[in-house]
């Protein structure tokens, strides 16, 4: 048996880590690791490979940054003769990102079967390129792997037959789990010269194109966020793209705000496990300080992760300046909720979807064979 595994944007590192980890316990299983090059540098990728212990990619599709056309495009001209020269039984995918929708794609297109990871969540709001790959991504996939309740009711509304389902917890919560402690060694907190004790810190990521793409946007959240350094340091790692929009729009950024270089998966685990206060646009990082059960506050007027604020510690604020600012208060005066760790975020997502693919497609060659008359002899019974 053969399965391709895809992985293209620091995002997708933290979820393919545990299933390359699941998928090496089956001897009978050759597993090929596809890079598509979306992300590249050290910070964005290199960096994510050893701290997660993910072995090398077996083929990497190189495609850098683009427009969303061409790099959708690119990926799935690269991935193509790949698929042709491997021929799997299944390709997965992971999350929402262009690399998720290419591969996707391009193996549906061959009749190839596609099992979607981290399936049916949906912020309803199509003007994010990655509900677009989200749903597209859903439509043409056979194995569909959900995280929360709100996914598998978003694929039956959308008339996704149940058995194509599969509610299996979350692979970047097993991650979390299996590297919380190795991140407990990071000297992070001594190279930035902050402490978590005392008021301690906030922690901030912004990268998302409707809050850091327009200027004017991006000037009323800084001055959220250089208010809220009145009261507590901000330690706010930039993505590169809101780097080059800092720096093009000449944002005021308020002596308390930190900003540093993008950090690796067991610095950032680290810094946000002993933050006083996360402040994200990231939905990553939602469900990360839901099992942290550190205090977030969603910087966008929708999320495709519900249960983080049902069950978890996430708050949805929007971008007024003024909630923004309100909500942190009430934080850092102590009103926090708790909460609690949603059902089968359990650390084990990784093998129940490794578990399930490996039965099915056994079951269907099996079924073969067995059409297949004598190849049934060859297959050894097991008491
Ligand atoms: C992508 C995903 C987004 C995910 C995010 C995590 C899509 C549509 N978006 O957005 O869902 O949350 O990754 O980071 O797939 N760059 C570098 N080094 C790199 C990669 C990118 O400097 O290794 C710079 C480039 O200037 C590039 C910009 O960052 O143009 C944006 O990268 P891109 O992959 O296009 O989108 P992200 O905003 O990272």
């Amino acid at each position: 048996m053969r399965m391709i595994f895809v992985a293209g944007a620091r995002p997708n590192f933290v979820k393919i880590a545990p299933l390359m980890r699941a998928v090496a316990e089956y001897p009978d299983v050759e597993a090929i690791l596809v890079h598509t090059g979306q992300h590249y540098d050290q910070a964005m990728s290199d960096s994510f490979f050893s701290d997660l212990e993910i072995r090398q990619p077996d083929v990497n599709l190189n495609v850098g940054s683009a427009s969303h056309a061409v790099q959708t495009a690119e990926v799935m001209k690269r991935f193509e003769p790949v698929l042709e020269k491997y021929l799997p039984d299944v390709v997965v995918v992971v999350g929402d990102v262009n690399s998720t929708i290419a591969c996707a794609l391009t193996a549906a297109k061959l009749g190839i079967r596609v099992a979607h990871v981290e399936a049916g969540l949906r912020s309803f709001d199509a003007a994010m390129p990655e509900e677009i790959n989200r749903v597209l991504t859903d439509r043409i996939s056979d194995f569909l792997f959900t995280t929360e309740i709100s996914g598998e009711e978003n694929l039956r509304k959308e008339g996704v037959a149940a058995e194509k389902i599969f509610p299996v917890g979350n692979v970047m919560v097993d991650s979390l789990l299996r590297f919380l402690e190795k991140a407990s060694n990071s000297d992070i907190l001594t190279r930035l010269k902050i402490s978590s004790s005392g008021v301690g810190y906030a922690l901030v990521t912004l990268h998302r194109p409707v809050n850091v793409d327009d200027p004017v946007g991006l000037r009323r959240l800084f001055g959220a966020i250089n208010v809220i350094a009145g009261s507590i340091p901000v330690i706010f790692p930039v993505h590169p793209r809101t780097q080059s929009q800092i720096a093009k729009h000449g944002i005021k950024v308020a002596a308390g705000v930190r900003l540093i270089e993008p950090q690796g998966y067991l610095d950032f685990l680290y810094l946000m496990s002993k933050a006083r206060l996360v402040l994200t646009d990231s939905g990553g990082l939602q469900e990360e300080t839901t099992v942290l059960r550190v205090p977030c506050l969603t910087l966008r007027e929708n999320t495709e992760r519900p249960i983080t604020i049902t069950v978890g510690t996430n708050s949805l604020v929007g971008s007024d300046p003024e909630k923004i600012i309100e909500y942190a208060r009430q934080i850092l005066a102590g009103h926090a909720r708790k909460g609690r760790i949603p059902d089968q975020w359990d650390g084990r997502a990784a093998e129940r979807i490794v578990a399930t693919l490996y039965r099915k497609l056994k079951g269907e060659s099996e079924v073969l064979q067995a059409q297949e008359g004598d190849a049934v002899e060859a297959t050894p019974k097991t008491a």
